[in-house]
């Protein structure tokens, strides 16, 4: 038996808790049988966890969070919230899950699976072999920079927030954006909005730096934002890493995402610096979709961004890249028998439910063994 690997699951909202409930299934499965030794531990948050404590995620399950291995997290929000204070809307557990942690790297990967390539809203011969990674900074930029707020000025009501990033923000999570390149296609494509932005112009000035100090043998790009999201639905295949901002990370890999034809297919993990007395990295892992209030509890979710989400954190946190890579055939194997979804249903494909999908999933995974 292995040592313990200390999982936080944190369902959250609408779909959250079905999906999730998949990839606890697959986990007491190799618990079982591969002898894993998952150790998993369950709390609230987003609206779930106000309902029950006033606020989206208590300092009790922060604590948790920051003792894990690695959180898991499902979706957070639904309507049910909508008139709840900002500072407990179901969002702010998610953001200060990212900012306490220091989830500074979001991994989104848009990668479209053979057998889904009639899924997406684009030409077949545009998506196809499409293999985009999406680095987007996570705990910084407009989402968190001061001031922020409503002010009267001269009679007049605004709105303002802030868009800031420092040096060491930018640097830290453009090295793992090049880190990766190195592994992949060597390319890397930063983007950002400097014909109008000073935080932009700044942001090139410093990836530029980096590139040239420290990875001359990577090949890297510069794109505005706006030119990216064209360039992403004209010709996604010239893409290898994308490295951007919190906001402009947020549009792009939403629209990334759409190019593999379903939000219910991507996963991502959020990775924070190594420490350098324990060695380990703060991670959370979470499907890229949100808690689709409208489908929940009717077994219709798609549970395979989440079960992907895990199949990231065995490969980043627990190194577990054999397990990982069976994980992830035996959800290519599903996809290629035809069993899908209602968000990825095609023609003479055969409609599953949530826990179908992952019962076929976890079938996989044993005749792999
Ligand atoms: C995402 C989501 C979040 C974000 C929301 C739910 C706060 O859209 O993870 O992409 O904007 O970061
Ligand atoms: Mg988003």
């Amino acid at each position: 038996m292995s040592t313990p690997k200390n999982i936080l699951m944190l369902p959250g909202d609408g779909i959250g808790p079905e999906v999730m409930g998949e990839v606890a299934r697959i986990i007491t499965w190799m618990n079982d049988k591969l002898g894993s030794g998952f150790v998993v531990e369950q709390d609230l948050v987003g609206g779930s966890c106000y309902d029950v404590h006033g606020c989206a995620v208590t300092d009790a399950t922060m604590a948790k969070a920051h003792a894990a291995d690695a959180v898991l997290l499902g979706a957070v929000g639904g309507p049910k919230w909508d008139n709840v204070a900002r500072e407990h809307r179901p969002e702010a557990g998610l953001l200060r899950l990212r900012k306490e942690m220091d989830l500074f790297a979001n991994l989104r990967p848009a990668l479209v699976f053979d057998a889904l390539i009639d899924a997406s809203t684009l030409k077949p011969e545009v998506v196809r072999g499409l293999d985009i990674m999406i680095v987007r900074e996570l705990t910084a930029g407009v989402y968190f920079g001061q001031p922020r707020g409503e002010d009267v000025r001269g009679g007049v009501r605004y709105g303002f927030d802030t868009q800031i990033y420092s040096q060491p923000e930018i640097e830290r999570v453009a090295r793992v954006a090049f880190e990766l390149a190195k592994k992949r296609r060597g390319k890397v494509m930063s983007v950002e909005k400097a014909n109008v932005m000073e935080s932009g112009v700044f942001w090139r000035e410093i990836v530029t730096a980096l590139h040239k100090a420290e990875y001359p043998d990577v090949t890297l790009g510069h794109m505005y934002a706006d030119n990216c999201a064209m360039q992403l639905v004209r010709n996604p295949g010239q893409f290898d890493v994308i490295v951007t901002d919190n906001l402009f990370g947020d549009i792009l890999s939403d629209c990334a995402a759409m190019l593999t034809g379903s939000l219910g297919m991507l996963p991502s993990a959020s990775l924070g610096a190594r420490d350098a007395k324990t060695g380990k990295i703060p991670a959370m892992y979470e499907p890229v979709h949100g808690s689709a209030p409208d489908i929940a509890g009717q077994g219709k979710a798609n549970p395979l961004a989440t079960i992907l989400s895990h199949s990231m954190m065995l490969r980043y946190s627990f190194d577990m890249a054999a397990e990982a890579d069976r994980l992830d055939q035996a959800v290519q194997n599903v996809l290629a028998k035809g069993l899908r979804t209602a968000d990825i249903m095609s023609d003479g494909c055969t409609l599953v439910s949530t826990s179908g999908m992952g019962n076929a999933v976890i079938k996989e995974m044993e005749a792999l063994g």
